[in-house]
């Protein structure tokens, strides 16, 4: 590298990794309100919160979201532990038979797991073994000891491991592991925190992105329990004053009727399949029902004329839909049937729903949830009923701030900012800006000394209600100055009483 070079490279500017942002004050205040307001509504609903690793076995969202979705397919953040202990082949601290045993005792101790893959470079080590002993010897040429390198290479040591994309596959992984079918049910519980999908970002789409996750599990399949689910969100969405909410419902039916939906919707699609555009075309054989998500305005008019899931229902599910509409009428929770309806996660039965919100472009979906009993049994625990929904809280944010919701900026500024000169006022200074924030007032108290005129300035350019002065007359006289920023106004306080007249200011 060139000097010049060299030097570019030394003042790089760092960036956020594409599709991450960093969030920054005032709007923090914001997420702070929509979380804590999520804290009160979802306990008044008997919630409790629930924290849960970032880090999940990539196996865990394989099995719950689908291989086949492009969550999984496509979107994961997935990389393999790399596991500490056995020693690099390449050295031949061991010989390639106590390797080859060592590699068989870890994946049996399951530190190397049986994956497909995994077999095949097992059984292309052990090749390699053989053939070292045919030549009667343990002692390798260099070619052999590439040969067995690059074998040892192909195994994966270690787990694959995958950043969260959603929490409901987590939740009922803790629900498991945790025993909480034990506890009196249904155990309902919310999480909030960060996801992980390498999507395209757009406005309201990211690669980190925030969810408020909320999943009832275990207990009874009543409708009533989704219309529950349903009522705390969009009481949440009213207490912040979401706007321009919609609530869009389906029933995508059950093991019983959903499989024959699917294979006459396939065959209906194939009729049809000319004048479909080349990713719809795809997803006839791929996934038919992803067709009807289509927003490619030639294939509207056809996706019309389609056969309805509601129109296949078994009879079971036809009444669970019937009664969670029923139940949703009873609470006042205003909804819009969309046949249309698909969620992308493969882990959903009967009852689906998205939310919409004002504000948010073409990326609008603010809240998506749904019923998916069996997922629970799925991932080794017992039969267990679920259902539950994620709020993007990034977008809920989004249309919040579009639709003129202050990100509440005047609270960050300081009430009070603490003018001091003087060797003698700095430490009346430092014990004042205790006391007052010990009392609650958010106080500014500068770090080096300055002119009154300066600091005056600073506390103004700070948006700070008062400046409190402290010179050397104020200490000896104990009668504190509080000046008035808006209008210059000017009075003396002992320090109790300008504590009383703080209070009387909030
Ligand atoms: P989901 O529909 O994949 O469902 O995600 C829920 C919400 O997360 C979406 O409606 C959207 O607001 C937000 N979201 C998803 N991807 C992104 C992204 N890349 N950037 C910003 N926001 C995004 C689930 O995740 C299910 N686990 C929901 C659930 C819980 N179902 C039952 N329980």
């Amino acid at each position: 590298m060139s000097e010049g070079a060299a030097k570019k490279e030394e003042r790089r500017k760092f960036q956020a990794i594409k599709g991450t942002r960093d969030i920054l004050p005032p709007e923090t205040a914001l997420w702070n309100r929509v979380e804590q307001t999520a804290h009160e509504v979802f306990a008044t609903f008997g919630f409790g919160e629930i924290r849960v690793p970032i880090l999940q076995m990539t196996d865990l969202f394989a099995r719950s979201i689908g291989a086949e979705t492009d969550v999984v397919a496509k979107e994961m953040y997935t990389f393999v532990d790399e596991m500490q202990g056995l020693p690099d082949p390449a050295n031949f601290a061991i010989s390639p038979d106590d390797y080859v045993d060592a590699v068989q005792e870890a994946v049996k101790a399951g530190e190397i797991q049986v994956t497909n893959s995994n077999l095949r470079a097992l059984a292309g080590l052990k090749s390699q073994l053989d053939m070292f002993h045919e030549r009667g010897s343990n002692q390798s040429t260099e070619e052999a000891q590439l040969k067995f390198r690059i074998a040892a290479s192909q195994i994966q040591f270690g787990d694959s491991i995958s950043l969260e994309p959603e929490a409901t596959a987590s939740v009922c992984r803790a629900y498991i592991e945790n025993n909480m079918q034990q506890l009196p049910q249904p155990v309902k519980l919310y999480c909030i925190g960060p996801m992980f999908r390498r999507e395209r970002p757009q406005k309201g789409r990211y690669r980190q992105f925030y969810q408020i996750d909320a999943e009832v599990l275990g207990g009874t399949d009543a409708p009533a329990i989704d219309a529950e689910v349903i009522e705390m969100v969009m009481t949440f969405f009213e207490r912040l004053g979401l706007e321009g909410v919609q609530l869009h419902i389906n029933s995508i039916g059950d093991k019983n009727c959903r499989p024959k939906y699917v294979e006459l919707l396939r065959a209906e699609l194939r009729k049809v399949k000319d004048k479909l555009g080349p990713d719809s075309q795809r997803r006839i054989e791929t996934n038919p029902q992803r067709v009807l998500d289509s927003k490619v305005k030639e294939e509207q008019a056809i996706i019309e004329n389609l056969p309805r899931i509601g129109d296949h229902l078994c009879d079971e599910c036809a009444e669970n839909y019937k009664a969670v509409k029923r139940e949703l009428d009873m609470r006042g929770v205003k909804y819009r049937e969309n046949w249309r309806l698909v969620r992308g996660l493969d882990y959903y039965m009967r009852t689906t729903f998205e939310i919409t919100a004002k504000g948010l472009g073409s990326q609008n979906a603010v809240c998506g949830g749904g019923r998916y009993d069996g997922l629970v049994e799925l991932l080794g625990g017992p039969p267990t009923k679920g259902s539950g929904f994620a709020i993007g809280e990034d977008r809920l944010i989004l249309s919040l701030l579009e639709t003129g919701h202050s990100p509440l900026a005047t609270r960050h500024s300081p009430l009070l900012y603490i003018a001091w000169m003087g060797e003698k006022a700095y430490t009346t200074a430092i014990r004042a800006a205790k006391n007052l924030r010990n009392a609650g007032f958010r106080v500014e108290l500068p770090p080096v000394e300055q002119k009154f005129g300066k600091a005056l300035g600073q506390a103004d350019k700070l948006g700070a209600r008062f400046a409190l002065i402290l010179g050397d007359n104020e200490v000896t006289s104990g009668q504190w100055t509080l000046k008035t920023l808006a209008d210059g106004s000017q009075a003396k306080f002992t320090e109790p009483d300008l504590l009383e007249h703080l209070k009387k200011q909030l």
